[in-house]
Parts: structure tokens; C-alpha cells; sequence
């Protein structure tokens, strides 16, 4: 998830690399790694924490004027030490780092395997260095069989690469960030800047298509065949302190503002684009056809992911219900041998979903993990997992995950209905991270967090998709402010919550679809009567704007989407309206990221 390259004569470079990892340490990692080059390549790598990587580095001698260096958070293979970048070919020779993913590695690693190569790792990055040996054994130097491979490439991918030898790094990059630094006699390289902010603030800033060459003389920004392109060295104002969340504040700011990378993501290799088919491997959608009932445990964030999800299931035609984890172990429900019982859960450790996952499989219930972290309990003890693929998350209110989650139920959905192709939906699948973009840049949540900061209680009401939203937007208001919100089925603030209703309470209503939308304008209109303020969150598919105080506008998608671009508007109120009230935001008083006792 971090890299950081260095090269320049006479510098520790291995110095240079270990600093880099502890300044890329705020992204979170699983695993970390460097390769120097010299006469030889030396390699080190270790999963866990940075200490475990120095420790391991002990007493070992690695110079030379070329290195690099990552931190990895799991997508392919768990957190070891043979998963861990950097990754070499069989040689020994070469050396790379990458984040990203790779979508065809299946395809070349038959290939390469085909041609002899042995693989150490289950990564898909093991592929990148394997294809530059085999290139360099043709005949090519460095450069081209860099080239080559990077050109062989499908998928997202920062990459960067040394080899024994050798002075100069190569990277690439394609949908991942790579920038350069530029410093006296030395080059630097990073997925960030901060990454190596301590030595040089002047950055070129690569974009997708560039291959750089970093090397002691200098650095070189060129095309994928090689023709040089002009690029401006910036210098940022950024001090290195102000650096530590990547430039944000606060890590939710951050993770809010990766929503759009995160579900890239988690479509990638998912969804193809041309056919519209939805992909999620022959074994998971084995299982997933397969059942006639499906069951969501899970806990907070997750949970509102689950009910949503039930919803999707159940207008697929498949009964399906979500259950707070700790309510199903204790009263679980009736079951068949074709129930499915997925369990949603970001950090794949949280106790009550674990025992709740537990009792169904003592049930000799199919289990189904969704979760964010690859080699979580969850996700080795269930039959099969599908990875949210949102990058560490570490704000202890959960965001991005959750739209990753929502997403990720919605191509669970899309294997259910099985249809084979899905050609409108997955266009807008394809569009919703760019989506998110537009609301990211034009959200007026600031604004509205200002005006309402000091009310007395927030209420959210929502109706279909958009209930789980306004369970979700209420959750997240209380987690981060310290103030009382509740959410609230549209259709039931009359049957009791009303009586809550004053001028003190505004009500946030999400309004987005078609489903019943029209209804919840009608609940609108009985919250104005009672003088409540109202902020419409809306697509503009009906007219609750007349009748609102402040309105958060998202574009119109899919109805089964449009609750993951209301609800980022509502994090962003939420987190406007802590830091108003200068609360912990990353981490709120009394509640932890991952609850691991029931
Ligand atoms: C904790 C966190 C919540 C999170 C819940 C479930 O309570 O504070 O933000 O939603 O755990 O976590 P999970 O990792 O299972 O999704």
C-alpha cells in the first residue's frame, strides 16, 4: 500500500528506505519490505510491523546506491513473509514493489510457470518480476524489459523495480498514485509524498501511462515506448509533521475522501466493462447460487451494510434477512441445509459476528465472509470470503468499508440474479466511484454541519435502500459528535418518534430511488408541520427540496446505489459537526475499531 524508492551516491540508502516505511506507516500495512542494490541484490521482508522488518535487519549489511522499499496491506495471498514485497524472479536479480492489482496474473503466471518459473508468493505482483527476467534473458536491457512487462500489464498498478547492478530504479504507474521526489544528488520515489518528505519537497507528480527513470545523475519521465516526456517539478508547502494522515486532518477525512479508489477496487477484475458480466470466481458464486435462503450477521457499520444487502437479496427473490450478530447467537433463527449465512465484517475479527459465523457453521450452515482484511479470522474460518478491497481502514468509524460493503453485496446480488450479463447495471457500477468524486467535490455538508451544530438532537429517516442510510448517517453522528441521533424507517416516525420532533431537531431525510420515495416527501411534509428543520439528502427524482431547509444533493444512479452517495454526504455532516464540536473524531471516546469480546 506504500512505496518508497531512493537513489544517489554516497547516502544511506537503506536509511533513506526504513524512514520512508515509518513515514507510510499512517496508510496502515500488514507487511513491510526493502531490496538495495549493489554488486548483488539483498532483499529483506518481513509481515507484521515495521520493528519486525528492522529487527530482521539486524546486523545485515545492505548498500549500494539503488533501494526501494513497500508496505503491503493484503489483497492477493495473506500477510507473510513470502507475500511481503519486495518480490524477485528466480535469479535473485530482479527486484519490485507494486500496489494495485493485477488483473490478468492468472493468465501470466501459467504462462511464466508454463516456461519454468517457480513462484514463492500467492501475490500477483510475483508475476512483474519473473516477466522482466524472462525479457532480460532474450536479450533486452533493463529499460526495455521493463517496458515490456509493464506493458503486459492489466489492472491498476504503482510499480517500481531494481536490479542487481544496477544504479537506477524504473517505475510505472496506471489508476495508482507515483510521485517523484527531487532532491541534491539523490531521486526519490513514493506512492506519497510524505514518503519522503524529510529529504526533498520539490515532487513531479507521474501520471498514468509515464514510466520514470530514477538514477544517480538524475530522472526521466517517458512513455510506455519510450518517448520522453516534458514534466514540471513542483515544490509542495507541506511540513513534514503536517503529513502523518497524508495531508487530511483526521483519517476519516482521509478514508472518506478514498471512497472513490476504495470502490474501484473492489470492482476491479469484478465487472467487465464490455459485457457488463459480473465475475466473482467460480466457487463463491458456486456458493452463492446455491442458496435458497441467505442470513447476514454483523455488527454497527456492518450491520446497516446487511440490512441493506437483505434488502438487495430479497428484491432477487431470495428470502433473506439481517441479523445483529449478538441477537443471533442468542436466538438463532430457524435454518435449512440451503441457508447461506454471510458474515459482514470490515476487520473479519469483530467477536459477536465471529460467534454468530460459529454457530451456523456448528449448524453445518454454509458460511460466507465479507470482509476488508485478508487472513481475518473470519475469513479463514468460513467457506469462502469476498474481499471489500477498500485499503486499511483506520478511523475507528467505519466509511469507506461501508460503501465498499454495499457495493460488494450488490455484485453478490448481481451472481444471485444470475442473468449472465448486466449491462446498465454494471455501467453504473462503473460510474459510482466517480460519482462519489463529484459529491466529494461539490458537498455543501460543511455549510449545513455549521447551521445545525448546535441542535439538540439529530433525527435520519429513510425508507427501502435508503433506511439502512438513515440508520447509518444516525450511527455515525453519535459515534463522532457525542450527540443524541436516531434513525428511523420513514414510515415509523409517526407511530412514536414524532413526538421528538421540536425546532430543536432537525430531521435528515433521504429521499433517492423510486421506492416509496414519494411517501417519505409525505413524512417530510409532517416533519415541517411540527417546525422541525428538514435536510433533504435527495437525487432530485422528487420535489422534497420545496420542503426542506437545507438540501445535500447527490447525482442520480441506479436506486440500488444511490444510498452509497447519500450516505457519504451524511459522513461528511457528521465529521463537519465533530470537528465543530472538537471531538476525538479518529477515535471517540469509549468505542474501539474492532470489538474483540462479546
Ligand atoms: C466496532 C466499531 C464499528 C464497527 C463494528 C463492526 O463497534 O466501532 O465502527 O462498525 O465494530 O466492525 P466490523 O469490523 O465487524 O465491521
Amino acid at each position: 500500500c506504500g512505496i518508497i524508492g531512493s537513489v544517489g551516491r554516497g547516502r544511506e540508502t537503506l536509511g533513506v528506505l526504513v524512514r520512508g516505511l515509518s513515514n507510510l506507516e499512517y496508510r496502515g500495512y500488514d507487511s513491510a519490505g526493502v531490496a538495495v542494490s549493489d554488486a548483488s541484490l539483498s532483499v529483506c521482508k518481513r509481515s507484521g510491523e515495521l520493528d519486525a522488518l528492522k529487527e530482521a535487519l539486524q546486523g545485515k549489511t545492505l548498500e549500494g546506491n539503488a533501494g526501494i522499499g513497500h508496505t503491503r496491506w493484503s489483497t492477493h495471498g495473506p500477510p507473510t513473509d513470502a507475500n511481503a514485497h519486495p518480490h524477485t524472479d528466480c535469479t535473485g536479480e530482479v527486484a519490485v514493489v507494486h500496489n494495485g492489482i493485477i488483473e490478468n496474473y492468472e493468465v501470466l503466471r501459467e504462462e511464466l510457470e508454463g516456461a519454468g518459473h517457480t513462484f514463492e508468493s500467492e501475490t500477483d505482483t510475483e508475476v512483474v518480476p519473473h516477466l522482466i527476467e524472462d525479457l532480460r534473458a532474450e536479450g533486452m536491457d533493463f529499460e526495455t524489459a521493463f517496458r515490456k512487462a509493464v506493458s503486459r500489464l492489466e489492472g491498476s498498478y504503482a510499480i517500481a523495480a531494481v536490479i542487481e547492478e544496477s544504479e537506477t530504479i524504473f517505475a510505472a504507474r496506471n489508476d495508482s498514485p507515483l510521485v517523484l521526489g527531487v532532491g541534491e544528488g539523490a531521486t526519490y520515489l513514493g506512492s506519497d509524498v510524505p514518503a519522503f518528505l524529510d529529504f526533498t519537497d520539490r515532487v513531479v507528480y507521474l501520471d498514468d501511462g509515464e514510466v520514470a527513470r530514477l538514477s544517480p545523475d538524475g530522472w526521466a519521465v517517458t512513455n510506455l515506448v519510450g518517448e520522453r516526456i516534458e514534466k514540471d517539478v513542483e515544490t509542495v508547502d507541506w511540513e513534514p509533521e503536517d503529513t502523518g494522515k497524508g495531508g487530511y486532518d483526521h483519517y476519516m477525512l482521509k478514508e472518506i475522501h478514498e471512497q472513490p479508489q476504495a470502490l474501484r477496487q473492489c470492482l476491479q477484475e469484478r465487472v467487465d466493462e464490455l459485457s457488463g458480466a459480473i465475475d466473482l470466481g467460480d466457487d463463491l458464486q458456486q456458493t452463492v447460487r446455491g442458496a435458497e435462503f441467505i442470513q447476514l450477521v454483523a455488527c454497527g457499520t456492518s450491520y446497516h451494510a446487511a440490512l441493506y444487502a437483505a434488502q438487495l437479496f430479497r428484491s432477487q427473490g431470495v428470502p433473506a434477512q439481517a441479523f445483529v450478530a449478538s441477537e443471533y447467537v442468542t436466538a438463532p433463527p430457524p435454518y435449512s441445509e440451503d441457508t447461506l449465512v454471510i458474515g459482514i465484517t470490515q476487520s473479519g475479527e469483530t467477536a459477536d459476528t465471529l460467534s454468530a459465523l460459529r454457530e451456523a457453521q456448528r449448524r453445518g450452515v454454509e458460511t460466507l465472509a465479507v470482509t476488508n482484511v485478508v487472513g481475518s479470522t473470519a475469513s479463514r474460518e468460513c467457506a469462502d470470503a469476498l474481499y471489500i478491497r477498500s485499503g486499511p481502514e483506520i478511523g475507528v468509524a467505519a466509511t469507506k468499508t461501508f460503501s465498499a460493503q454495499v457495493v460488494a453485496a450488490n455484485l453478490v446480488a448481481a451472481v444471485l440474479e444470475d442473468r449472465g450479463t448486466h449491462h446498465d447495471f454494471a455501467s453504473a457500477l462503473r460510474d459510482l466511484p466517480s460519482q462519489v468524486q463529484e459529491v466529494l467535490d461539490e458537498t455543501n455538508a460543511e455549510t449545513v454541519a455549521e447551521r445545525f451544530v448546535d441542535s439538540e438532537a439529530f433525527f435520519f429517516i429513510g425508507r427501502g435502500y435508503d433506511y439502512p442510510v438513515a440508520l447509518e448517517g444516525a450511527l455515525k453522528m453519535k459515534e463522532i459528535t457525542y450527540e443524541h441521533a436516531e434513525g428511523f424507517a420513514a414510515g415509523e416516525l409517526k407511530h412514536g418518534p414524532l413526538a421528538l420532533v421540536t425546532s430543536e431537531t432537525p430531521v435528515f431525510a433521504v429521499v433517492t430511488g423510486e421506492t416509496g420515495s414519494k411517501k417519505t416527501v409525505g413524512n417530510v411534509k409532517e416533519v415541517e408541520a411540527r417546525s422541525a428543520p428538514v435536510v433533504a439528502v435527495t437525487d432530485g427524482r422528487t420535489d422534497v427540496g420545496r420542503y426542506a431547509d437545507e438540501v445535500l444533493e447527490v447525482p442520480e444512479t441506479d436506486s440500488r446505489l444511490a444510498p452509497v452517495l447519500a450516505n457519504v454526504q451524511l459522513q461528511l455532516v457528521s465529521y463537519y459537526v465533530a470537528e465543530r464540536l472538537g471531538r476525538n473524531i479518529d477515535k471517540p471516546r469509549n468505542l474501539a475499531k474492532s470489538v474483540t469480546v462479546e
